[in-house]
């Protein structure tokens, strides 16, 4: 294999529809199953492009993909980044820090500059809960949430299922899907996009999901989205075939919501002695940055047979080479749902 190939099945995908039918990608919360899946499934052929040696493909070229982080990052700038010049597209960074948002300029300005330059597609980071959604309104190219505030961050949910369903094909389990598997989240749930865009990707894929934190971290109604809360960790991870760790996101919070990171790792802390209360094998994410020795101790995230934290940056790289590729189909007058469903 030398170039990616538009692959994969099309019987999943709707009779007659001609193209992924969203522009953007502002959250899992508007995607419907068969879309999560097809994305899923575009990604594959990244997996396998991105483990050669030469991985360089013209497939975006001439295209302009501009990455607008206002907040910080490394793995999602870097692997946006990445993934589009591996596609062949002309990438440009914009970090809000060094930009004339620090002038007083507004969002909407912003936003009305960036598709003024003609960007082919607009990748957003932003604080604000919202804010993607806002600039997408304003712009005429696809636009990529990067993680808003505590709303949605799209991609690593879809990155996560990747990584999680490529663990379980290791182990033998060719399920399309994650019916049966309970899912137990603990962390800063309150100030967390990545739970949020969790609890929605992996329920459409099937899996039960438990929600624990502390009172405080833990927000009002997350069982209206279908999550089961706890606030006894140990409780939480009875049985779990899977655990995510979140890191407190201190930047978000304007007060004290646990007494002392020592006082939390004492109750939510993943030790090795914890994760022996959820299933035998049971597998350990973690969307980074972690702080090893709060919410996770070394020895159970540097678990080789168990832990999956670099195997998810491995595929956020695909995930968004695939994002990437279908959002602009229309751009590049390719649209199609894979294999004979090609206009
Ligand atoms: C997360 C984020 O920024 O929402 N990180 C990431 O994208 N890998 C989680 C976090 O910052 O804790």
């Amino acid at each position: 294999m030398t170039s990616p190939q538009n692959a994969s099945a099309g019987s999943r995908f709707p009779k007659g529809a001609r193209a992924f039918p969203h522009r953007d990608l502002i959250g899992i919360s508007s995607l419907e199953r068969h879309e999560i899946l097809y994305l899923l499934a575009e990604a594959e052929q990244y997996v396998a492009f991105n483990r050669q040696a030469a991985k360089h493909s013209e497939q975006l070229a001439g295209l302009t993909i501009i990455n607008a982080f206002f907040e910080n990052s490394t793995r999602t700038l870097l692997s946006f980044e990445i993934a589009g010049k591996r596609l062949g597209a002309d990438v440009v960074n914009m970090y809000a820090a060094q930009s004339s948002v620090k002038k007083g300029e507004t969002l909407i300005d912003t936003a009305v500059t960036l598709n003024a330059m003609r960007a082919d597609a607009i990748v957003i980071r932003h604080g604000s809960s919202g804010a993607v959604g806002l600039i997408a309104n304003h712009v005429d190219c696809p636009v990529l949430n990067a993680g808003d505030g505590q709303h949605e961050h799209p991609t690593q949910a879809l990155l996560d299922a990747l990584a999680l369903r490529h663990k379980l094909r290791e182990r033998g389990n060719e399920a399309e899907d994650f019916t049966g598997l309970t899912v137990t989240i603990c962390g800063d749930i309150l100030h967390s996009r990545v739970a949020r865009s969790n609890v929605l990707c992996l329920q459409a894929l099937g899996a039960s999901v438990r929600l624990c934190a502390p009172p405080a971290l833990m927000p009002v109604g997350v069982e209206r989205m279908g999550a089961q809360p706890f606030h006894d960790f140990e409780a939480a991870l009875e049985g779990a075939d899977v655990v995510m760790m979140l890191r407190l996101q201190n930047e978000r919070m304007d007060g004290q919501y646990i007494p002392s990171p020592r006082e939390y790792r004492h109750l939510y802390g993943l030790t090795p002695e914890r994760l022996a209360l959820a299933r035998e094998d049971a597998i350990v994410m973690h969307p980074g940055p972690m702080n090893r020795g709060v919410e996770i101790d070394s020895a159970v995230a540097d678990m080789a047979t168990r832990a999956i934290i670099t195997s998810q940056v491995e595929m956020g790289v695909a995930i968004r080479m695939a994002c990437l590729d279908v959002l602009t189909r229309k751009a590049r007058g390719v649209v199609g749902w894979g294999e004979g469903e090609w206009v």
